[in-house]
């Protein structure tokens, strides 16, 4: 991926993890979901009372897409948490991820952003063989 889109991306991520709801946990979580339209959807992690509750920040990335009315064309996930090294999505979220990515035939490139690094990987290599829309016949 090209260096200003992915600092674009980076940027959405950080500036997303800005508006966590997450008093429990006190683990702020961004998110962005870059189309290949340009569109950038952000999400962040939306904690509740009853702590299982919780929401992360991809799949409410995930869910804002959808709401929107997107349905493919996913190309890339950048994903940033509080600490020193980069966070991956959590198995949940990669399933959800990959729910939006196989709609469009997609396999996003996934970004996950440190404070002094970035890791890059791909969607099917967090999520190798995996059960989509696709499965189900
Ligand atoms: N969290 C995310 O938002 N995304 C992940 O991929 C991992 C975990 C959130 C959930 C919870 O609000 C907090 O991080 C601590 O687990």
């Amino acid at each position: 991926m090209d260096s200003q889109p992915e600092a674009d991306l980076i940027a959405a991520a950080r500036a997303a993890a800005g508006h966590s709801y997450s008093p429990y946990s006190h683990f702020a979580v961004g998110a962005a979901l870059l189309f290949a339209d340009g569109r950038v959807i952000t999400g962040t992690n939306v904690e509740n009372a009853s702590y299982g509750l919780a929401l992360c920040a991809e799949t409410v990335a995930v869910a804002k897409a959808m709401a929107d009315g997107v349905r493919g064309g996913l190309e890339a996930i950048a994903v940033t948490g509080p600490g020193t090294e980069p966070i991956t999505p959590c198995g949940r979220c990669r399933q959800v991820l990959n729910e939006l990515a196989q709609l469009g035939g997609t396999d996003p490139v996934v970004l996950c952003v440190g404070p002094d690094e970035v890791k890059r990987t791909r969607l099917s290599a967090l999520l190798p063989d995996a059960f989509g829309p696709a499965s189900l016949g």
